[in-house]
């Protein structure tokens, strides 16, 4: 990796838009993360390596297209995602349905690498494109007593072969915390490597909150409802037991059937070691606060 810093060229160095957009995106979002003030993660310091588009768009979880992981790249590009509006109720100022190119012409993209760590112990690192999810909630203005948003994803049996199957209640729904949402690490992502997010990855814009399992970042959002009480999750309704509602990565507290101390890296090849998680995904000096005082392995 380190030869693309020099004039030393390989043949890696032809793989054309990977190469240049890791080396440009890399330094992007770090400048990006440093302007909005925030302490950068450690490993960020140090340089992400991105997955490549090619790894980061064919291995996916998207159940309303199947449940393989190869299933989303080959069915998803039936999901019709012009136009698009995402109604925003519950407790705001100004509910109502928000034509998706008008949120955009309100919004500041700014491309953040995260660390992305599934709950089934697979990670990869994404280089988005996407907005604070703050920025779209105080358009909206939140109210004195929300204290939860509560988030669906749209639900088109004619463009979504998967919600044929009842393998999840449908919509997918998820939820956060109010303070867990405003979080500036909390992100609308509408793009990848520059490009515009594809379906499979949940186009036309999916929230995306790095220290938790990628399960809590929902994709092709239609509703964002601002409440007072916890909302019911897809996840957390099929298997209360195995995923919580905070999903918090933590390596400490393991899946009741896998361990969750360590992750194979997406790309990494057959022989690669497994990496040990980070707490909070390796956001911990960034998020920890958030749960001060909270019990982990009991809110998990
Ligand atoms: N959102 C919807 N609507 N449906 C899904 O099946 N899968 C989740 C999450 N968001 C899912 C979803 C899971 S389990 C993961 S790991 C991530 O999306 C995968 O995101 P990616 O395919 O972009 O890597």
């Amino acid at each position: 990796m380190a030869h693309r810093w020099t004039n030393k060229l390989t043949h890696a160095d032809v793989t054309p838009k990977a190469a240049f957009l890791n080396r440009r995106q890399v330094m992007a979002g770090l400048a990006g993360v440093g302007l909005a003030g925030l302490a950068r993660p450690a490993d960020a310091q140090e340089g992400l390596e991105p997955n490549s588009w090619e790894e980061i768009t064919t291995y996916n979880n998207y159940y309303e297209f199947g449940t393989r992981k190869d299933d989303p790249a080959k069915y998803a590009h039936t999901l019709v995602t012009e136009p698009w509006s995402v109604k925003i109720d519950g407790l705001v100022d100004r509910p109502g349905d928000y034509a998706f190119q008008d949120i955009m012409s309100e919004m500041t993209v700014e491309e953040r690498i995260y660390r992305f760590r599934c709950v089934e112990a697979w990670s990869m690192v994404i280089p988005w494109d996407g907005f604070e999810l703050a920025d779209l909630l105080n358009m909206a203005g939140v109210q004195e007593g929300g204290k939860y948003v509560a988030f669906e994803t749209a639900y088109r049996p004619d463009q979504m072969p998967g919600v044929a199957f009842p393998v999840l209640e449908w919509p997918y729904r998820e939820g956060l915390r109010l303070d867990e949402a405003m979080h500036p690490l909390t992100i609308m992502a509408t793009g990848i490597y520059g490009e515009t997010i594809p379906n499979q990855n949940g186009a036309p814009l999916r929230l995306v909150v790095p220290w938790k399992y990628g399960f809590k970042s929902i994709k092709s959002i239609v509703r964002i409802t601002v409440t007072d009480t916890q909302p019911p999750t897809s996840w957390n309704m099929a298997g209360p037991r195995e995923y919580g509602f905070y999903s918090n990565v933590n390596p400490n507290v393991d899946h009741p059937r896998w361990s969750q101390g360590s992750e194979r890296r997406i790309g990494g090849g057959l022989f690669a070691k497994r990496e040990p998680t980070l707490m909070f995904n390796g956001y911990e000096e960034e998020v920890a606060g958030l749960y001060e005082g909270m019990d982990l392995a009991k809110n998990y």
